[in-house]
């Protein structure tokens, strides 16, 4: 019997699974655009666990075991047991029993651990306060469409450093050797003990001026300044991250040929403007897009 996989966070594959996995993504993009079907999850059931909103998420892995066969059950926020109190690890042990993988959006790490430590079927990140690598593996992939490859790339990330977004960016310089350049208050810098281990050994630069980290940049990426569940902290932080927004004369700093990326949902006007969502620079819905094509490898991946 093979020990199942979980994907908690973008180091659970290898390199070369990452590696393959962005190949794979292309082929089922090219094949999508060709209205070509694959069967290829035929008859698995995916579990789509929700602790809180989404829209991307949510849908881009229901349409990708979908249309690689299977399909979905999502519950959304406040709609399982779990709001009554039901412990997540006896949760997790009966989706397991119904499902072949679980995808769980959730706050705190040790929740998704407990979840996937139960579960006897593949459980997907599907974004925690520790990191958003479903995401990543979208931005990663927007990348090497838009630049060929992440080698010697230089990323810029403006605004929350110790946003799930920037930490799952910090794993991925660790893991593919580029540049991240990271421009943040020192309030919202990455946590120096993340830096230390999953970052241990990437080439990331922590600076305070946002200007100083998009310099000559590929990449210029951000991400909303209160994330979900950090509501009540949303007036210092659009004060304290006022001066991080992405806008046009921040993304001239940038190469010529820079590409923006958000993740979305984004708040025009604060993080990022509406003009550089719309620039032709900007490849914030191809990246979206992506969300879909990299799931469908990623499902592939963990259960084929
Ligand atoms: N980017 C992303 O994960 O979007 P949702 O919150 O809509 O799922
Ligand atoms: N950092 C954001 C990402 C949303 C996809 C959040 O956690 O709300």
């Amino acid at each position: 019997m093979t020990t199942k996989r979980d994907f908690l966070q973008l180091g659970d594959l290898t390199r070369q699974e990452l590696d393959q996995l962005f190949a794979r993504a292309a082929v089922l993009k090219a094949d999508r655009r060709a209205r070509k079907t694959h069967q290829t999850l035929a008859g698995r059931t995916l579990a789509v666990l929700l602790e809180k909103n989404s829209t991307r998420t949510r849908l881009s892995f229901e349409a990708a075991i979908h249309q690689l066969g299977g399909h979905a059950i999502t519950l959304t926020p406040g709609e399982s047991q779990i709001v009554r109190g039901e412990p997540i690890d006896d949760t997790s042990r009966v989706i397991a029993r119904y499902a072949d993988a679980i995808v769980f959006r959730t706050s705190g790490d040790d929740r998704l651990r407990t979840l996937a430590r139960a579960s006897s079927v593949p459980v997907i990140n599907g974004l925690s306060e520790g990191g958003h690598p479903v995401q990543l593996l979208a931005d990663l992939f927007t990348v090497i469409e838009r630049h060929g490859s992440l080698e010697g790339r230089k990323v810029a990330w403006v605004g929350d450093g110790a946003s799930n977004m920037a930490l799952s960016w910090i794993e991925a310089a660790r893991i593919f050797g580029f540049e991240l350049r990271i421009g943040a208050p020192k309030e919202y810098a990455p946590p120096a003990s993340f830096l230390t281990t999953v970052g241990a050994g990437a080439r990331v630069h922590v600076l305070t001026d946002p200007r100083e980290a998009a310099q000559g940049a590929d990449v210029v990426s951000t991400d909303v300044w209160t994330s979900m569940g950090q509501e009540a902290e949303s007036a210092i932080r659009l004060r304290v991250l006022g001066s991080y927004q992405l806008d046009s004369a921040l993304l001239g700093k940038a190469a010529p040929s820079a590409i923006v990326l958000h993740c979305l949902p984004a708040h025009r006007g604060e993080e990022i403007t509406g003009e550089v969502i719309e620039s032709p620079q900007s490849a914030i819905f191809d990246e979206a897009e992506n969300r879909l094509h990299t799931s469908k490898a990623l499902l592939e991946l963990l259960l084929a």
